[in-house]
């Protein structure tokens, strides 16, 4: 409609006079995603966000996504603003692991390489010794594992019980979950199956574990797009958040995706995945993100940065 053309012409003009670029992840919504593109921004997974917006020129980023993608650009670009829709934005895995109690979980297991999701704030990022998203966590854990280390892994409970049964390295585990994810469960989906039984099944693995067994491929955001574009199957039931169809609609145009059920009965998908928090993300915060950056900038204490630079280095130099 008519305000929405008129805010998107008003960003590319305050995108280009202030030398900023927008960065989004594949959770938003897809004129925000339209945008980024349009613009020369991206559209991608945590990683690659992190890894465009290090290496950018531009200097302010607009992360549209959540709060722990806008800290994760300020502490590998400290001389950049960094700018987000809103600082609301947050995520039930960074929400479930204040650093104090983290803290004292490690404090416990001094032994352990602490491995922690990219889903968390700087200060436990700090606490880490290794960062991981979804695209390398396997083969870091693996590595990890090959060099006889144990390893604490947080918070996510259904990455790391993947993980721990794909290189049966030695883990203990924090309790956190992603709470869109979580709900997806495995009747509804085997009944989806049913409907669609030439369907190739494709899961990001913070599911559940049961979820992620019925999977003909399990993996990041990326991951995910890569597998509907590269597998033969003309149909694809997709559990992850539906901001993901966008662009597998757009590089897939003669292939059908349906949302994987988030209710536990029937076939029908009653409350589709989508992000809360992502979804805060609108073009109408973007724009005044960039009219007015008070109280949407990204700022970090100066020595958590410092633990988190190498935590989040060593993440970035093994997935090179
Ligand atoms: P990706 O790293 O796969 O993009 O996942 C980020 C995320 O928050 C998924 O819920
Ligand atoms: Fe966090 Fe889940 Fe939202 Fe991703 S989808 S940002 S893991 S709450």
């Amino acid at each position: 409609d008519a305000e929405k053309i008129d805010y998107k012409g008003k960003i590319k003009q305050l995108l280009i006079d202030k030398n900023a670029v927008l960065v989004a992840h594949y959770y938003t919504d897809p004129e925000i995603q339209a945008l980024a593109e349009e613009t020369g921004g991206c559209v991608a997974d945590s990683l690659e966000m992190a890894r465009f917006g290090k290496e950018h020129p531009a200097t302010t980023l607009i992360v549209a996504g959540v709060k722990f993608m806008g800290e994760t650009a300020k502490v590998l670009t400290p001389h950049k603003t960094v700018l987000m829709p809103t600082l609301e934005a947050t995520c039930s895995l960074d929400l479930g692991c204040p650093i104090e109690e983290f803290n004292k979980f490690c404090d416990q297991h001094p032994e352990r390489t602490v491995v922690v999701y990219a889903n968390t704030s700087t200060a436990v990022k700090a606490r880490a010794d290794w960062i991981v998203t979804s695209s390398c966590a396997l083969e870091i854990v693996e590595h990890l594992d090959e060099q006889g280390e144990t390893i604490l892994w947080g918070p996510d409970k259904h990455l790391g019980a993947y993980i721990e049964k794909q290189t049966d390295a030695d883990m203990i585990m924090w309790d956190g979950a992603c709470i869109v994810h979580d709900e997806f469960k495995t009747k509804a989906l085997n009944d989806m199956k049913a409907l669609h039984p030439d369907a190739a099944v494709l899961v990001h693995p913070e599911s559940p574990l049961d979820v992620v067994a019925l999977a003909d491929a399990v993996g990041s955001t990326s991951q995910l797009i890569k597998a509907a574009q590269d597998m033969p199957n003309q149909k694809f039931i997709v559990a992850t958040d539906r901001g993901i169809f966008y662009k597998m609609q757009q590089l897939c145009p003669d292939k059908e995706f349906f949302e994987a059920p988030t209710a536990g009965e029937g076939a029908t998908c009653r409350s589709c995945a989508h992000c809360p928090w992502m979804a805060m993300n609108g073009l109408k915060a973007i724009h005044d993100s960039l009219i007015d950056g008070e109280g949407r900038e990204i700022f970090v204490d100066n020595d958590l940065r410092e633990g988190a630079l190498k935590s989040l280095g060593r993440m970035l130099d093994f997935s090179a």
